[in-house]
């Protein structure tokens, strides 16, 4: 027992190690996959259609080929013009529309296919797609084109490549109406063009949500044109590398030159753009928290000083203002301003008005926010949250709005038609469902595309861990919960430690494949092995359209814990299940020629490092992984209380 005290002590002193003993590790190109698989599986599509026949033949797509469609609704027209966006580039022709084509895209009343499925039927000479309503050739044309081979997706001309498609007879819908992703372009600014491309992206795996957190307390990025300082200001600060929390304020007299906004034009273009792909776009104003840019832009919102700069990073939270004082009803003018803006721009039904992680010490010690608790009968601060969030509601439903609140709105009472997107785990998805509201599950531990999703002493900084295997074992509807109140799920990329447009792709790809499957095809269905295989055939197509993913599941995952007698042991184990484990404890560098990992190991007298690499087919495939004694020593302290699960 002293000792154990002892150790700890020590570790808790010991400054954060993880970061600092890593290696670059190996990055390799694709290697073959010497999976068995059935005909259906080495297809290899993401989400994996609901019921599928695989054929022998191929239809050859060619400079002959022709689509036929009605051309009197300019919808399929639009997904015939996608579609030849998506191939032309690489094919090199161009697929004309034509009375007696064949390439068909077809219509038909039968409502089993719902809003979003189809058929698709590839024979030797032909091609039909049908569906209820256009979402659902769309939908087809997205599988389709995964059935053509990877080079379809290079945006050069590609010499020498026969564009075969396999005979298969598909039909397929989804099991959930919502299948997102969150795009944070607060904490860092991504441009127009990158939005384009990230809802580019998403469609192309059959998600249709595209989730905009356009406000934060690092950024404003949406044009309010009755307040034009939200984005003079607010979308502006001091520019900054480095850790997140770590980072130096504005200094005094620094200029503001980091940031950008969206113009309402911008916008316009983006939901065009959107809604060519059959993705909505819904619209996040985070309030009554996370508004410290809008506060440094209108001061008088604050409840008693506003911060003088947006923020540059996270350690302001209860130190600096960022809430909206609730008892000026100078904040409700402004809230009504911006919700007639917003609502006119943006189609969808929803708005998404955030309520999340609102700091209420401001609120506690404000006298207009304790004169409106008092004139309202409000109990206490998260009372005057729902209190607000009540009045957004209404102001919302003037507008023929929906809102929708991050889960925290259940807090002091929830607003009677309220969407509730539960992120603190499901509970309160759970408990909102009961209680008949509409719900969509962003589960931290399935569903946060910002943390690691592999070994975090070689993967970039965040801060905790979603494995490619964690998103793909989501389950959106728990047991004992009304089903039909789960719209869907969706994965959310905060950015605080994304600051360009390759690093949101890398923080996407795979977990992004693995939550479109789940969604489309539902967890019931679901099936690691038969999964992995897949994803490594879309890195061979993503690498085609020079499109950025994480290779994290291929290194080795370390789990190193006490045993019953107090001595330490390290599991190693990893995501796919065909990877050779090498490592060493002598500090050099593992190969396929040091000891192969068998068993749990035990560390040797005098060692100070752990160094591991993963191997398929005799070549290295994973980074290698350099842990000191000490920090596996640590993780195991951290660990302990969970030994029992491993
Ligand atoms: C959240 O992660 N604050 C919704
Ligand atoms: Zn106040």
């Amino acid at each position: 027992l002293l000792l154990r005290y002892l150790k700890k002590i020590f570790y808790n002193s010991v400054a954060e190690l993880r970061f600092i003993f890593f290696t670059a590790g190996l990055i390799q190109g694709f290697s073959s996959c010497s999976h068995k698989d059935t005909p259906d599986n080495a297809l290899a599509l993401i989400p994996q259609p609901q019921e599928m026949k695989v054929g022998t033949d191929h239809f050859k797509l060619t400079r002959r080929a022709a689509i036929t469609l009605d051309t009197s609704n300019p919808q399929l027209i639009g997904i015939a013009r996608y579609f030849n966006n998506k191939v032309a580039p690489a094919t090199g022709f161009e697929i004309p529309v034509e009375k007696h084509g064949n390439i068909e895209f077809k219509l038909t009343d039968n409502t089993a296919f719902g809003a979003e499925g189809y058929r698709l039927q590839v024979k030797h000479g032909d091609i039909i797609i049908t569906a209820h309503q256009p979402a659902g050739i769309f939908y087809g044309i997205q599988t389709l084109l995964q059935m053509l081979p990877p080079e379809i997706k290079n945006s050069q001309k590609q010499k020498g490549i026969d564009w075969t498609v396999p005979c298969a007879d598909i039909t397929d819908k989804p099991q959930f109406a919502w299948r997102g992703l969150m795009l944070d372009v607060s904490r860092h600014w991504f441009t127009k063009e990158e939005v384009k491309k990230y809802i580019d992206e998403l469609a192309e795996y059959k998600m249709n949500v595209f989730h905009w957190h356009l406000t934060d307390d690092q950024g404003w990025r949406l044009e309010i044109k009755s307040l034009p300082r939200l984005t003079e200001v607010g979308a502006w600060r001091a520019p900054r590398v480095g850790q997140w929390w770590q980072r130096a304020p504005q200094q005094p007299g620094e200029e503001t030159t980091y940031g950008g906004f969206y113009t309402q034009e911008d916008v316009k273009e983006v939901l065009a753009y959107a809604a060519e792909r059959y993705v909505r776009v819904i619209p996040e104003i985070d309030v009554p928290g996370h508004s410290l840019a809008a506060l440094v832009a209108y001061p008088d919102l604050a409840c008693m000083k506003a911060p003088s700069a947006v923020g540059v990073g996270n350690k302001f939270y209860g130190e600096d203002e960022n809430t909206l004082c609730v008892g000026k009803d100078a904040t409700f003018e402004f809230m009504d301003k911006v919700l007639t803006e917003v609502a006119a721009l943006f189609p969808d039904e929803y708005i998404h008005i955030g309520g999340d992680e609102c700091f209420k010490g401001f609120w506690h010690k404000c006298p207009r926010c304790q004169a409106r608790m008092k004139a309202e009968n409000l109990k206490n601060e998260n009372e005057l949250q729902s209190y607000f969030i009540h009045r957004m509601e209404s102001i919302l439903k003037e507008k023929g709005k929906k809102l929708i609140g991050w889960d925290e709105i259940i807090d002091g009472g929830l607003a009677p038609d309220a969407t509730v997107m539960s992120w603190r785990g499901m509970e309160g998805g759970i408990k909102s469902a009961k209680a008949g509201h509409h719900v969509i599950m962003t589960p931290t531990e399935h569903c946060y595309i910002d943390l690691w999703q592999g070994e975090p002493s070689v993967e970039p900084d965040t801060y905790s861990m979603c494995r490619l295997k964690d998103s793909y074992s989501f389950n959106p509807v728990p047991d004992s919960v009304p089903a039909e109140m789960i719209l869907g799920g969706q994965g959310n990329l905060w950015a605080e430690s994304v600051p360009t447009f390759r690093h949101a792709e890398y923080m996407t790809w795979p977990r992004g494949w693995a939550l479109a499957e789940v969604l489309w095809t539902g967890p019931s269905k679901t099936d690691w092995d038969r999964f992995w295989p897949r994803v490594e055939r879309h890195f061979v197509r993503a690498d085609q359209a020079q499109i950025n993913y994480a290779r994290s599941m291929y290194n080795a995952i370390v789990t190193p814990y006490y045993t019953e007698d107090g001595v330490l042991e390290i599991k190693l184990d990893s995501e796919p299940g065909n990877l050779d484990i090498y490592y060493t404890f002598d500090n050099t560098d593992p190969d396929n020629f040091t000891p192969k990992y068998e068993a749990p190991l035990r560390i040797p007298k005098n060692a100070t490092w752990l160094r591991i690499v993963t191997y398929r087919d005799n070549k290295p495939i994973g980074k290698v992984i350099t842990l000191t004694i000490k920090e596996l020593e640590k993780r195991a302290d951290n660990t302990r209380h969970v030994v029992g699960n491993l």
